[in-house]
């Protein structure tokens, strides 16, 4: 038998260190005005080196959303954890988290969907809650980009957006059709998969590997040597992230308004509809050319950007529980979750709160 699946209980963290726009012009040539105009954001939250992980941050936000649900860390029987910055190449944050929270010998996935990643996450979660397989599926989405960052003037297109979290949320089958997850929408286009990417380590060995390229044609193809890492990468600070961001903006402001168009068409609802919209926090400018294209009052759309920066897949939970403790999101309120990024990857869910 279907259930649908209802949002139980949701939780944040976002590490203590508050970082303003003006602490980073100490690193590399920047401004305040220049972040604040082109993003919308004012600071962002640092988590504490050698201290803190992806996965200390997602336990946090985790222990708050069991919490709210009513349920304990025993309960939960499934674990999705997104994230595009895992404390260890493998294992994944996952079983770290099953681990650091003394759970069951459950099931434990990682997803690597980027700023899409929670709705991944959570559409991944919604089909096991669905068929009735499992009951209490905990999703996380945390990031801790402060620590593979270039903070020289290089990387400053990128470093100035990103910011350290986590949130998470507890997914329960309802006997209720009215209530719950109504759809997921999940897209992907790997065409421009290294325009906003982190290639490094990877098994390319510093060429990646498209139609036009193969690795053997690499006069080093037969050695043995390792190429995750190479010399040349790190002699050549290919080391950090990398985003062609006009490039992402352009496609992002086209994929938001039509994957939020196809949620509504699919559940035979308009835009006027939506009571609350999430969008993954990219950038402040975005979301407001998203409000715009699908004329939106600004009460109704959660930004957070300006005090969070862009946390990625921890980016769209962390919005939505804030929005939920601020009293935005009523029982019975349309809620539109809404994201793009990196892959390019691109997804919206709709929930009938
Ligand atoms: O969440 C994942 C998805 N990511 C996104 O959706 C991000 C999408 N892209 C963006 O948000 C914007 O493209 C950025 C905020 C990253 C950049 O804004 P932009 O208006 O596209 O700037 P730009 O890259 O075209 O650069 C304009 C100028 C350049 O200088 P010149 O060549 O005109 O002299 C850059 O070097 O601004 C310069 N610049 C900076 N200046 C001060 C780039 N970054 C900075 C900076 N501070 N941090």
């Amino acid at each position: 038998m279907l259930h649908s699946t209802r949002i139980a209980g949701l939780g944040f963290y976002v590490p203590e260190r508050i970082v303003k726009n003006d602490e980073l012009t100490q690193y590399m040539e920047t401004s305040d005005t220049w972040i604040q105009e082109r993003t919308g954001i004012k600071e962002r939250r640092y988590a504490k080196r050698y201290e803190e992980t992806t996965t200390t941050m997602g336990v946090k936000a985790a222990e708050v959303a069991i919490e709210r649900a009513g349920i304990t860390a025993q309960d939960v029987d499934f674990i999705v954890f997104a994230t595009l910055s895992p404390d260890y190449y493998f294992p994944g944050c996952g079983v770290l988290l099953q681990r650091a929270m003394g759970m069951k010998e459950v099931g434990a996935l990682d997803v690597r969907n980027q700023c899409s990643g929670f709705i991944y996450a959570l559409s991944v979660a919604d089909q096991f809650v669905k068929t009735g397989m499992y009951k209490n599926v905990l999703v996380v989405g945390a990031e801790f980009h402060s620590c593979g960052l270039d903070f020289s003037t290089r990387g400053r297109n990128v470093s100035v957006i990103f910011g350290d979290g986590a949130g998470a949320a507890i997914l329960q089958p309802s006997e209720n059709p009215e209530e719950g997850i109504l759809s997921t929408h999940l897209h992907s286009d790997g065409s421009a998969a290294e325009e906003l990417s982190y290639l490094n380590p990877g098994c390319h060995g510093g060429h990646w590997i498209d139609d036009q390229t193969r690795l053997s044609e690499y006069p080093s193809a037969d050695s043995m040597d390792s190429i995750l890492i190479t010399p040349d990468m790190m002699e050549k600070e290919q080391i950090y992230p990398y985003m062609n961001g006009q490039a992402v903006f352009k496609k992002a402001v086209v994929k938001f308004p039509e994957v939020i168009m196809e949620a509504l068409g699919r559940n035979g609802l308009t835009p006027a509809d939506i009571d609350v919209l999430v969008p993954h926090q990219a950038n402040l400018r975005i979301s407001q050319f998203v409000q715009r294209t699908l004329r939106l009052p600004d009460e109704k759309v959660v930004n957070n950007i300006q005090r969070f920066g862009n946390t990625t897949a921890a980016s769209i939970p962390i919005a939505l529980t804030e929005a939920w403790e601020q009293g935005r999101i009523k029982k019975g309120d349309l809620v539109c979750l809404a994201a793009f990024g990196s892959g390019f990857t691109w997804a919206s869910a709709l929930i009938r709160w």
